[in-house]
């Protein structure tokens, strides 16, 4: 009954890594010639933790030529910052009155990130998931790749659309599939494969940034923990090594490959003969995108008016839908 739609989002809240190249951006690249897609700078998200506002404006243009560098056509897609489509907020608010405290409570992420300063917090970041949700429903995209990390919000999404489906009318807005890749799904820490690669991570050794230099990359592949054995030889002793199950893992997604074939051309060898090869391959898929980012970033009017045509058409998308929703719901529409 909805038209297949994706939407989806990264903020510009610091530089991107690895972890959001392989879990969102390269599938979005993938998406992009199958289905009608929204890709969405999320500067609305990154303002629940402070930002500096010259910082900001950079790096929403730095994610935009991300995801052009990264292959993404900007006259295929529509690709915008999410500040400049107001129709978010509106949906944001009602969404606020339709999903229950009781479910924002169990977000996970907020509870990590909030952590013990639970005061302290902007009230923003508590209601982010409600956010998020309106990004999504406010085109009624049916389907939402992203990262593991983001499953809970998804799912929090649904809550959202079936509640409000069944307060106001049925079948206003679609139950989204999310759309979760499993080799790239959650990319680890390159110093702790317990915890998932991220730009708060205080070590820099932690992660791979889309903007390193080969010197850079090859020196973070080689620190990268591991242990004194050689590749494994099955799956399932793999599974137990953690850190190494994570390399295969960028490995694999890295050069669109089964792990199982990594196994088979890496078993038994040395890993710091891994370690190089893997390098190898982030150099080659990372550094152009680098190269390509750059040269967009010294164009800033380019980029802006790329933004903006993309607000101009996700708007247009976007206005019928409040309209509707304000109907449903017994406001006085203009
Ligand atoms: P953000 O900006 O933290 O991350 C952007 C995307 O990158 C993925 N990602 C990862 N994937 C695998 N391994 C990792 N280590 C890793 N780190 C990040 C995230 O899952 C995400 O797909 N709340 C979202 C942004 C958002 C959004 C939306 C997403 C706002 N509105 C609507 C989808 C739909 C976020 O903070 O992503």
């Amino acid at each position: 009954m909805f038209k297949k739609r994706i939407l989806s989002g990264v903020q510009p809240s610091g530089n991107l890594h690895l972890g959001n190249y392989l879990g969102a951006i390269k599938n979005f690249v993938a998406l992009q010639e199958e289905y009608e897609c929204l890709y969405c700078i999320v500067d609305l998200h990154a303002i629940t933790v402070w930002q500096e506002p010259q910082k900001l404006k950079e790096q929403t243009r730095e994610v935009a030529a991300a995801f052009i560098a990264s292959g993404l056509n900007p006259d295929k897609n529509i690709i915008f910052n999410q500040s400049q489509v107001h129709e978010h907020t509106q949906l944001a608010w009602i969404f606020n009155c339709v999903a229950r405290m009781g479910w924002l409570n169990r977000m996970t992420q907020f509870k990590d990130k909030a952590g013990k300063d639970k005061e302290n917090v902007s009230v923003g970041l508590f209601g982010y998931p409600t956010l998020m949700a309106a990004d999504i429903l406010i085109y009624k995209a049916t389907h939402v790749p992203v990262g593991e990390d983001q499953k809970q919000h998804l799912e929090l999404c649904r809550d959202i659309a079936q509640k409000f489906n069944h307060d106001y009318s049925d079948d206003v807005f679609p139950l989204i599939e999310p759309l979760i890749f499993k080799k790239s799904a959650r990319v680890m820490s390159l110093r702790d494969a317990s915890k998932k690669m991220s730009k708060s991570d205080v070590s820099d050794y932690s992660r791979v940034m889309l903007s390193d230099s080969e010197e850079e990359i090859s020196l973070k592949i080689k620190k990268a923990k591991t242990d004194a054995e050689v590749f494994p030889d099955n799956k399932a002793s793999a599974e137990k090594r953690k850190e190494v199950f994570n390399l295969m893992h960028i490995y694999a997604s890295i050069n669109e490959m089964e792990i199982d074939d990594v196994i088979k051309d890496f078993a038994n060898t040395e890993l710091s003969n891994f370690k190089k090869k893997l390098a190898d391959s982030l150099i080659s898929v990372l550094v152009p995108i680098n190269k390509e980012m750059k040269k967009l970033i010294s164009d800033g009017k380019y980029l802006d008016s790329i933004l903006e045509k993309g607000a101009e058409r996700a708007s247009s998308l976007a206005r019928p839908v409040i309209k509707e929703v304000y109907e449903k719901i017994g406001f006085l529409n203009r």
